[in-house]
């Protein structure tokens, strides 16, 4: 083999490791199953969200998001334990959270775990990670405006 050849591929090993060394390192940092969002997706201490219940709400299954709050109709009556609030965004990376009011469940559109209304999980997300419960917030009515404290 010649100088130059041995040279070359020399180099071309040192290349091979160095890449191979970039890609595992960026293989761990993508498969972390622990959940990334600061408070686990939930809303600072404190945060106040509110739904006006004449106009939002009017039909059991029915949910909206205020204020990073997921609000949803459980039953009949505008009393608090007519209704659910849980954080808005997924414990696992933050993916937005939706009531599926056909299987009575929230669900988590980016890896689709799924969640009860009382916070509770149901299944764990579709890519190996490992999500938590949610947290769900105390509620209050008054003057048919129903409130949300973190
Ligand atoms: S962000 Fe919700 S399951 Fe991954």
């Amino acid at each position: 083999m010649e100088r130059n050849e041995f040279i070359k591929s020399l180099g071309l090993g040192v290349a091979m490791v160095c890449t191979g060394a970039c890609f595992s390192a960026c293989g761990k940092k993508s498969d972390s199953p622990e959940p990334s969002k600061p408070n686990g997706g939930g809303v600072p201490t404190g945060t106040t969200a509110s739904v006006d219940l004449n106009t939002q709400l009017l039909t059991v299954g029915a949910s909206v998001v205020v204020n990073g709050i997921l609000f949803i109709r459980t039953a009949a009556g505008n009393t608090t334990t007519s209704f659910a609030a849980t954080q808005a965004a997924c414990p696992h990376q933050g993916g937005a959270l939706s009531f599926i009011q056909a299987s009575n469940y929230i669900q988590c559109g980016l890896h689709n775990s799924r969640y009860t209304t009382t916070g509770s999980i149901l299944a764990q997300p579709n890519d190996g990670g490992t999500t938590s419960a949610l947290k769900v917030y105390p509620l209050t009515v008054s003057a048919n405006m129903l409130t949300a404290t973190a």
